[in-house]
């Protein structure tokens, strides 16, 4: 099973829409997926109630901040995602039961700043100290050709944060995202230069 936390305190990073896309890509797979949401606002989950029937099912996952546990058996991937100011202390208890700690980041200094502290944090945590989990960081919104961009590995260099992979910055996602779909849930034909765009984080989940 592989199991997957989305986490970035700062609010807007692109968090809900890297958990919807990997709950969906992995759906295509015929995985069995269950999606958590941990944010009081829902997002995860209200995206899944609109999600139509005839697309790939993913399952809702019924976690609570105070009822942290395991996905249930059967399943075979889990994502969760999580609110703005994470908390330590609730940081601490999901690195329990997850194997992958993905941070989708936006290229602006207002979010490296915040972002920094949160990295500091993450280090000292027994799990990522004693190597169970990996962490890993998305570039959102990237335009490649933008100095803010190119900054990036740079900055996720200081903190031994492998920059996995940039997604570009498109309509396509809240167009999608608001009828309960995704990116990969449109054909091949229109999502190719994003699709692989999210191939080097697919790789990279699937290697470990
Ligand atoms: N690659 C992208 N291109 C264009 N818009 C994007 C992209 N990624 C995310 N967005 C948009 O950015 C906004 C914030 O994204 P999202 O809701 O996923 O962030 P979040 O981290 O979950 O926010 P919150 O902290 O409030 O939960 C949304 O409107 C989303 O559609
Ligand atoms: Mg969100």
């Amino acid at each position: 099973m592989r199991k997957i936390l989305v986490v970035n305190p700062k609010g807007g990073s692109g968090k809900s829409t890297l958990s919807t896309h990997l709950a969906s890509w992995f759906a295509w797979q015929e995985a069995r997926v269950m999606l958590g949401d941990l944010d009081k606002q829902h997002s995860s989950h209200h995206w899944l109630d609109l999600r139509p029937e005839t697309l790939p099912r993913i399952e809702r996952w019924d976690i609570g901040a105070d009822q942290i546990a395991r996905p249930p058996k059967g399943c075979q991937v889990a994502i969760l995602d999580t609110p703005a100011c994470f908390g330590s202390a609730k940081l601490k208890k999901v690195l329990k039961i997850v194997d992958h700690v993905v941070v989708p980041l936006l290229p602006s200094a207002f979010d490296l700043w915040a972002i920094a502290d949160f990295f500091d944090e993450l280090a000292e945590m027994k799990a990522v100290r004693r190597d169970e989990v990996q962490v890993g960081a998305v570039g959102m919104r990237i335009n490649s050709r933008t100095q803010s961009a190119q900054q990036l590995p740079e900055f996720l260099h200081k903190f031994d944060i492998p920059l996995i992979t940039t997604i570009r910055d498109t309509q396509l996602y809240n167009q999608t995202i608001q009828r309960g779909m995704t990116l990969f849930d449109l054909p091949h034909s229109k999502t190719q230069r994003d699709r692989e765009e999210w191939q080097p984080l697919i790789d990279w989940i699937m290697k470990r």
